[in-house]
């Protein structure tokens, strides 16, 4: 159990939050490396957990068993133990079961038998929204039964413990919409924005340690890191420990976001890292500053040439932040870069970048989610 004892904005003026989150694990014995990612167990909302146990009619102290505790109160078994912020497709599936029958119920069956459309409606529904929209009964210990377990969460650590001993340091991006008029929040992200009280509260972490994702053993290697967002998280750690362990290698910075005004994470230390000269180079890609979207893949495209010799030089080349587009852009354009600097066929280019660079050097390293 470890405390968040700090904890501030870093998107001010944006309508994104990423938030600036400090946990103490003085005295716990847990130990860290930059690149290490915290795992969190996060607790349902009490305000949802009431509103939950409210629409179905149930008693909060109601006796249910669940697979990990032979008995425990339904109130505890949903704060703790249960998804309810986002409905699965077996509860949606009983309610429809239970539904009479009639057109309302033939038009959810068709969506449930549809991959994408059962999906789409769970989107945006949670365990209350479809039972506002289909009264039915459920018993307690039938209604648990049909829920999926919390899972931890896993952020990627923005601290050294060389410089911040006793102390993990994490960039996250709130997750928070409206839906329904309805406001939600994602379940981690809304924990620690709506409950946490700051050196009070405790709340349940391990330390998720990485293989791979690790800074050069040889601290002559020049590195190359690819962050925009969240994803800048690991590469604040990286230059921390490198400066601390007064790293030889060059480090080059690539970081993206919407708006340079309101969201240049750690805007101040990168500056003053490279006054230092801890920092040798640091590109922006700030998509939305002018007409047409700028990203960490164009500026590296256009920086090709360099990156090139960097990596013929034997540079590192991390990628951190979103799997989905981000990172499979940059991929694209790292093998064009081998293809334009390297003077290799785009086939040979795709197998330098990996196999090569990746399966059999390890210099081209991913933490993507
Ligand atoms: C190795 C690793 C490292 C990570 N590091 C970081 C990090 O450093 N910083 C960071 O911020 N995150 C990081 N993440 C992501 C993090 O683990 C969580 O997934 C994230 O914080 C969201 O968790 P949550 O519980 O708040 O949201 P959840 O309750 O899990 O909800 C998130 C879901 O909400 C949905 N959603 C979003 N917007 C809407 C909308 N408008 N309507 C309906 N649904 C919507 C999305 O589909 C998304 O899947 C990392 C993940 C991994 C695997
Ligand atoms: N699993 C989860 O629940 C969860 C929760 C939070 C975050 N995430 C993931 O973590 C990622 C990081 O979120 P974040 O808020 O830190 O930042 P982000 O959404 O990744 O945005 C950071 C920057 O990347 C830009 N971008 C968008 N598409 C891109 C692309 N194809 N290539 C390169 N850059 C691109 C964005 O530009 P524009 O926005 O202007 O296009 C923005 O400038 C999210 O994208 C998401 O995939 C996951």
């Amino acid at each position: 159990m470890a405390t968040v004892v700090d904890g501030y904005c870093i998107s001010e003026g944006s309508n994104k939050e990423t938030n600036h989150y400090v946990v103490s694990i003085r005295g716990s014995g847990l130990r860290y490396k930059p690149g290490d990612s915290l795992g969190f167990y996060p607790t349902n909302d009490s305000e949802l957990v009431k509103q939950t146990i409210r629409k179905l009619g149930f008693s909060r102290k109601t006796i249910i068993k669940t697979k990990n505790v032979a008995e425990t109160t339904l109130e505890e078994a949903l704060l703790h133990r249960f998804t309810i912020h986002r409905s699965g497709k077996k509860f949606f599936a009983a309610v429809v079961t239970k539904m009479k029958n009639g057109k309302e119920k033939e038009n959810l069956s068709g969506i449930l038998d549809d991959r994408e459309k059962v999906d789409k409606y769970l989107f945006t529904r949670d365990c209350i929204d479809i039972l506002n929209e289909n009264p039915v009964h459920f018993e307690p210990q039938e209604f648990i039964d049909l829920l999926s377990p919390i899972t931890p969460r896993l952020y990627s650590i923005s601290s050294s413990p060389k410089v911040h001993p006793g102390e993990v340091h994490l960039t996250i991006a709130i997750v928070k919409y409206n839906n329904f008029d309805r406001d939600r929040f994602g379940l981690a992200t809304g924990h620690l924005v709506n409950m946490v009280e700051m050196n009070k509260t405790k709340i349940p972490i391990y330390i998720q340690p990485t293989k791979e994702f690790i800074i050069p053993k040889q601290s002559s290697k020049d590195i190359i890191m690819v962050g925009p967002g969240t994803g800048i998280a690991p590469f604040r750690a990286f230059i921390e420990h490198r400066k601390a362990t007064g790293s030889t290698g060059k480090n080059w910075l690539f970081f993206g976001e919407v708006h340079e005004a309101s969201t240049f994470f750690y805007k101040e230390e990168w500056s003053n890292y490279m006054k230092e000269e801890h920092l040798d180079k640091l590109t922006t890609a700030f998509s939305r500053d002018q007409e047409n979207k700028i990203y960490v893949q164009h500026r590296l495209l256009s920086n090709g040439k360099e990156i090139w010799k960097w990596l013929k030089n034997g540079a590192y080349f991390y990628v951190c932040g979103d799997k989905q587009y981000m990172a499979k852009d940059v991929h694209s354009a790292l093998i064009e870069i081998a293809h334009k600097h390297g003077k290799m066929e785009l086939a040979d280019a795709d197998i330098y970048i990996n196999q090569t660079l990746m399966k059999e050097e390890h210099r081209y390293l991913r933490d993507v989610y």
